[in-house]
C-alpha cells in the first residue's frame, strides 16, 4: 500500500504524518489524530457529521483524502472554544437553546455555523437554514438549531 508524508495543521497544531493514499481525511482525524469529536455518519456528503474548517472554509472531511490537506490548515470541534476555559459562542448557544438532543449532528453543525457567520455575521433564519441545509439532524427538527445560530450571531455582534 503506498503512504505519503502529509504535514499539516490541526487546531493550531503542526502534524507530519505517514498515510495511506487513500485514507480519507475524516479517518485521518478521528483514528490518526484521535479526534473523534468529527463524526462520522453516511460517508457519502449526505449528513453533514464529519464537517471540519478547511484554512476557514466549511468541508466534509468524508469526502476529502488526508493527503489532500497537506501544507493546509484544519479546525476541528475540538480547536473552536478559546482554550482558556470558556466555550466559542456557537458551542455556547447549542447548549443554551437546545440545539441538540443526541449530540451526534452537533460538531458538524457548529463547524458549518462557524463558516456560515463569518460570511454572513447578521443571518435571517432563511439564511441559517439555507446555510445549514447540507447538514442532518434526526433528533431536533431543527428550529432551535437555527435559533441557536441566530443567538451566538447576536452575541457575536455584541461581543458576548
Ligand atoms: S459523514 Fe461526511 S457527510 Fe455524512
Ligand atoms: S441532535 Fe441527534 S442527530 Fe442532531
Amino acid at each position: 500500500m503506498s503512504t505519503h508524508r502529509i504535514e499539516c495543521t490541526v487546531n493550531g497544531e503542526p502534524h507530519s504524518m505517514e498515510v495511506p493514499a487513500r485514507r480519507l481525511l475524516s479517518d485521518f482525524l478521528r483514528d490518526d489524530l484521535h479526534l473523534t469529536g468529527t463524526k462520522r455518519g453516511c460517508e457519502t456528503g449526505i449528513c453533514g457529521a464529519c464537517s471540519v474548517l478547511l484554512d476557514g472554509e466549511v468541508v466534509k472531511s468524508c469526502l476529502m483524502l488526508a493527503v489532500q490537506v497537506n501544507g493546509r490548515e484544519i479546525t476541528t470541534i475540538e480547536g473552536l472554544a478559546p482554550g482558556d476555559g470558556t466555550l466559542h459562542p456557537l458551542q455556547q448557544s447549542f447548549m443554551q437553546c437546545g440545539g441538540l438532543q443526541c449530540g451526534y449532528c452537533t460538531p458538524g453543525f457548529i463547524m458549518a455555523s462557524c463558516d456560515l457567520l463569518k460570511n454572513n455575521p447578521r443571518p435571517s433564519s432563511q439564511d441559517v437554514r439555507h446555510g445549514l441545509a447540507g447538514n442532518l439532524c434526526r433528533c431536533t427538527g431543527y428550529t432551535q438549531i437555527v435559533e441557536s445560530v441566530l443567538q451566538a450571531a447576536e452575541n457575536m455582534n455584541h461581543g458576548n
